[in-house]
């Protein structure tokens, strides 16, 4: 329990930190990972070289600073994290090492302005910020495990690569000894951990399974990045490096963004390779509910699944629209507004720019935020908190 001295010091200094976040945290990465090089294992590099990570954990302190007597309210936020987390095998060792940069970070770059009286309060505020990851990820560890699944990684055998268009190509992935796979929800997605030939650390990605639950195989599908887009390094290696044979280091399925179940119409808006979660949900849907698929890609070459898509509207007898940004741009709320009842779910997945003008559609079109689903990171911290605190 924080005393209301230490609550007040934490809620005092949200100010400074919103000033000085993103240099803190860069600080702070860049001394961590001079302590502590095998942390490389765990980020991103290509996030880290865009600043996107550093972005996300500045949102987050700021986001808990402002709901420390309150941290009810950022668990739905947490709880997102915390399934990366589990991903990609994130321990409780692992927080103090991060508690402890964080706080040299900031007294680095505040300076005289960092006292030991707010240190002290920061360091404690830390503590009972990690604990609340902690315990999450623990339960979700624990839900991993069970029903053949598991803690960690596990090598999967590469069965098939099937190419489905001029970029995206998919992987089915089976258990060596012929055990069984743990169900998933449609949505959820697979952490990969390779180790690209070159490079020094293992780097891991997330990739949505692209079909629906099933105990012999998961399937992903990835897309082929541009060759100099270091966001692409382990795609490419994929699609160039990993045969059919191989085997990959994968966790067991994560993540909230799935279908939720009644049987409210749903809208489907996906843009670019954001139709991988969104195809999975539809394949995953029984006749009954009203569904519409927006497709949206930049031309004919870039749409994936487009059969798959088209055979199961039929079977659902929805509708299914392919939308080309290099014809006719983004998508507009003209586009949307024909699909959408008062308790239509919307869910939307692609570039995040294009999930925020779809969102900012639905909201126009006075869809209630429940009723929006997209999985967005760094922001979604602040914004959820936000919401679940008014
Ligand atoms: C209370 C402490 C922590 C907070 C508030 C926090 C916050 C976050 C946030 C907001 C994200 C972005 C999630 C997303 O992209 O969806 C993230 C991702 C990540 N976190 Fe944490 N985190 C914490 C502790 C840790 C620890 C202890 C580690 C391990 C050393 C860690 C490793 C990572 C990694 C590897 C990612 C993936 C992003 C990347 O690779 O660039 N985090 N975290």
């Amino acid at each position: 329990m924080l005393s209301q001295q230490t609550i007040d010091i934490i809620k005092s200094t949200v100010p400074v930190l919103e000033q000085h976040g993103v240099t803190i945290t860069k600080t702070f990465y860049s001394n961590m990972f001079q302590k502590h090089p095998e942390l490389l294992n765990y980020f991103n590099r290509a996030n880290q070289a865009r600043g996107r990570q550093q972005t996300a954990l500045a949102n987050t302190v700021l986001a808990a600073a402002k709901y420390i007597d309150n941290l009810q309210a950022i668990v739905p936020a947490v709880m997102q994290i915390a399934h990366k987390h589990r991903g990609l095998g994130i321990l409780p060792e692992h927080y103090p090492i991060v508690g402890e940069n964080l706080l040299g970070a900031i007294k680095e770059v505040l300076g005289d302005a960092a006292t030991d009286e707010i240190i002290n309060a920061w360091a404690e505020a830390f503590g009972v910020i990690a604990d609340v990851f902690i315990s999450i990820e623990e339960d979700l560890y624990k839900e991993a495990e069970k029903d053949g699944g598991w803690r960690l990684f596990k090598p999967l055998k590469v069965a098939r690569k099937v190419k489905e268009n001029d970029m995206v190509t998919s992987f089915y992935l089976v258990p060596e000894d012929g055990s069984t796979l743990p169900d998933f929800k449609a949505g959820q997605y697979i952490t990969l951990r390779v180790k690209v030939p070159g490079d020094e650390y293992t780097s891991n990605r997330h990739y949505t399974l692209s079909q629906p639950s099933n105990a012999n195989e998961f399937r992903i599908s990835v897309k082929r990045e541009d060759a100099v887009d270091p966001q692409g390094v382990v795609s490419n290696y994929l699609h160039e490096g990993v045969n059919e044979g191989d085997l990959l280091d994968v966790s067991a399925p994560a993540g909230l963004f799935t279908l939720e179940e009644n049987s409210n119409p749903v809208l489907f808006v996906s843009g670019g390779i954001g139709v991988t979660p969104l195809n999975s949900m539809l394949q995953a849907m029984e006749l009954g509910r009203p569904v519409t698929f927006i497709q949206c890609a930049r031309n004919e070459k870039a749409v994936a699944f487009k059969e798959q898509v088209s055979k199961k509207i039929d079977e659902l007898n929805g509708s299914y629209r392919v939308l080309f940004s290099d014809v006719t741009g983004y998508v507009t709320k003209e586009d949307l507004a024909p699909f959408v009842k008062e308790n239509t779910e919307v869910y939307v997945c692609g570039p995040a720019p294009f999930m925020q003008t779809v969102i900012s559609i639905a909201h126009d079109l006075d869809l209630p935020s429940e009723n929006i689903h997209f999985e967005f990171f760094g922001p979604a911290m602040s914004l959820e908190a936000a919401a679940s605190a008014n």
